[in-house]
């Protein structure tokens, strides 16, 4: 363990993502936040997104603090105009995305058959639309250039059934089979897309946290599998991760 905690400082201290452009949508709290903040202590210059300016631009200025640059945009991942102009203001501002983190997502759970059209619509929209949205945006630079990393945050709930998730099932599920396919297409053009799927996140999704946040993971927990897929050796990828908190609630 000292030997893997040794080698992690030493990355950190060595920037090993100096160089690199991220952009991360849904950057202003939860997991994206963490995320972000995760890779600019890694030296990369990280731009983020989302609706809501205010926590936005809260989370760019802890943001500066940290990393060589960072850009903050608002932007609704779940239109088109909006994602290109995302894509190409953070380009000029930073340089070409060279990690792309799909981490932007809501929840809403009930039975599926007392949801309405326009749930399921926004629910597709925002989990799955998005991914699509952007990821076809930033990938052909990454192509130009034939490397890229892009991981889309999925959860357990991609991988799974219960009751009430029917919504927020499919669109996880979905974004499974996008980020398998993704990854099969860009392979061989250097680009690795990875798909992490993690259990219960203590943060402030769907409006509500945890019960208990002793039994659930931390924003912290998968910015640190992030980390581990930025910095893992050319030649190589984590296609898939499992995040699990060690207790069950
Ligand atoms: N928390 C969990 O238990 C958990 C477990 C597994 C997977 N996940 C996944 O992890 C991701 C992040 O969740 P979280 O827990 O960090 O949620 P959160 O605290 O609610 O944060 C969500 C972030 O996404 C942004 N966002 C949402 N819709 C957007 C849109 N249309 N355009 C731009 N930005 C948008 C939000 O900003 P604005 O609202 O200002 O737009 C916010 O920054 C989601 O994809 C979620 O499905 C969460």
């Amino acid at each position: 363990m000292a030997g893997i905690r040794d080698a992690n400082s030493e990355l950190r201290e060595k920037k090993a993502l100096s160089g690199s452009v991220a952009l991360v949508t849904g950057g202003s709290r939860g997991i994206g936040r963490a995320i972000a903040h995760r890779l600019a202590g890694l030296g990369a210059s990280v731009a983020i997104c989302g609706r809501d300016r205010k926590a936005l631009e809260d989370s760019a200025a802890s943001l500066k603090k940290l990393g060589p640059r960072a850009f903050a945009q608002v932007a609704d991942v779940t239109q088109a105009g909006p994602v290109s102009e995302l894509v190409a203001k953070t380009e000029a501002a930073l340089g070409p995305i060279t990690i792309l983190v799909n981490n932007a997502g809501i929840g809403l759970f009930g039975p599926a058959h007392e949801k309405t059209e326009a749930d399921w619509d926004r629910i597709l929209d925002s989990n799955l639309k998005s991914v699509f949205l952007v990821s076809r945006t930033v990938v052909p630079s990454m192509i130009k250039r034939g490397s890229g990393d892009i991981i889309n945050i999925s959860s357990l709930a991609g991988k799974s059934t219960f009751a009430g998730g029917g919504i927020y099932c499919a669109s996880k599920w979905g974004l499974m089979g996008l980020s398998g396919c993704m990854a099969e297409d860009l392979r061989d053009h250097g680009i690795r897309v990875s798909v992490i799927c993690p259990g219960s996140v203590a943060t402030e999704f769907s409006g509500s946290r945890p019960k208990d946040p002793s039994k659930a993971l931390s924003a912290e927990d998968v910015a640190h599998a992030i980390e581990a897929i930025v910095t893992q050796r050319p030649g190589s990828f984590l296609s898939e991760m499992q995040l699990r908190p060690l207790r069950k609630a």
